[in-house]
């Protein structure tokens, strides 16, 4: 029977399809998968999204004839090293979309109207008679009537520019790749970021969108700008959003991902109020979560059954 490795435990009921017809073994949570020796004997790979796959680990699975990852963004994986092997990749895209533009407009509307920050100086005690209600008490940012610019505007993009359009807001988006037909106006990333009051960064994590937003970037911004980010870590210049932050040049940001995960004691973005933080929470509700989970198994037996998977990232190994 082929064997295939999960990194990570998932419920019996999930994998029994696959169960029935592969030998699965199970990683414990959060082992580095360099130590799985189990790992070498397998063909099959279903990964999450912190579980590194690069060519030093290929080069030791020559058996691998598949990875399937519970995620929808593959920055972990060297997808042209698993390419070169013919080696499929599956990925779910589709069903975290929802979720994730949610998440989005959460840290947005937490960011603008100070939330997360009230709820610390609540809970700090400080919210006394000496610091009473007033009209200049906690002032945020109007989120009706702001322009938003969607940095991506793939499926999570167009969702969180339908939740923005319905807060009244007006939307501008830029693409990597042009977009035709578009209820709202496709504009040039500069131009997006000089009219921007809020900006949502919705692009995959690749060698072109490292960086994306650097300090020469983020300083088009308009002042007072709310940056969110629940794309990827790395597409963001964590150092220049504080520095930003420090100078007031940004009003808030809302972060759900990070160059490094988990987010480092010493990061600059901890020592701001004004920066909402999530621990990368985007796709997590029980539902989209289960979806994942049901994706990524589908893309699994599809490789154990020699079929190609519903939703592969590099469909050329197929031929
Ligand atoms: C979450 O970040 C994902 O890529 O699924």
């Amino acid at each position: 029977m082929k064997k295939v490795y999960l990194t990570h435990p998932l419920p019996s009921a999930s994998t029994a399809a696959l169960a029935a017809e592969c030998e699965l073994l199970c990683g414990e949570a959060g082992a580095p998968l360099a130590d799985a020796q189990a790992l070498s004997e397998c063909v099959g790979l279903v990964c999450l999204l912190n579980d590194r796959i690069d060519r030093a680990l290929l080069q030791s699975l020559p058996q691998l004839e598949f990875v399937s990852s519970i995620s929808v963004g593959v920055d972990h994986v060297d997808v042209a090293a698993l390419t070169e092997r013919g080696i499929a990749l599956g990925h779910t895209p589709g069903v975290l979309v929802d979720a994730t533009a949610d998440t989005a407009f959460a840290l947005l509307l937490a960011a603008a109207r100070r939330v997360a920050e009230g709820d610390r100086f609540i809970r700090a005690g400080s919210w006394r008679p000496d610091q009473p209600w007033s009209p200049d008490f906690f002032l945020g940012k109007d989120v009706s009537g702001a322009t938003l610019g969607i940095i991506g505007f793939g499926a999570i993009g167009q969702a969180v520019a339908r939740r923005a359009m319905g807060f009244g807001m007006r939307v501008i988006a830029w693409n990597r790749s042009p977009r035709v037909a578009s209820a709202v106006e496709i504009v040039a990333l500069e131009e997006l970021l000089q009219r921007s009051d809020f900006a949502s960064v919705h692009v995959a994590l690749t060698p072109d969108t490292r960086n994306l937003l650097d300090a020469e970037k983020l300083a088009l911004l308009k002042p007072g700008a709310v940056l969110i980010n629940t794309a990827r870590g790395g597409i963001v210049d964590e150092r220049a959003v504080a520095a930003a932050l420090d100078s007031g040049a940004l009003f808030a940001a809302g972060f759900d991902v990070f160059e490094r995960e988990p987010l480092p004691a010493d990061s600059a973005l901890l020592r701001h109020p004004k920066v909402v933080l999530a621990p990368h929470i985007g796709s997590a509700t029980a539902q989209t979560r289960a979806a994942m989970v049901r994706r990524a198994l589908d893309n699994a037996l599809a490789a154990v059954r020699g079929r190609p998977m519903p939703h592969c990232v590099n469909p050329e190994v197929y031929g």
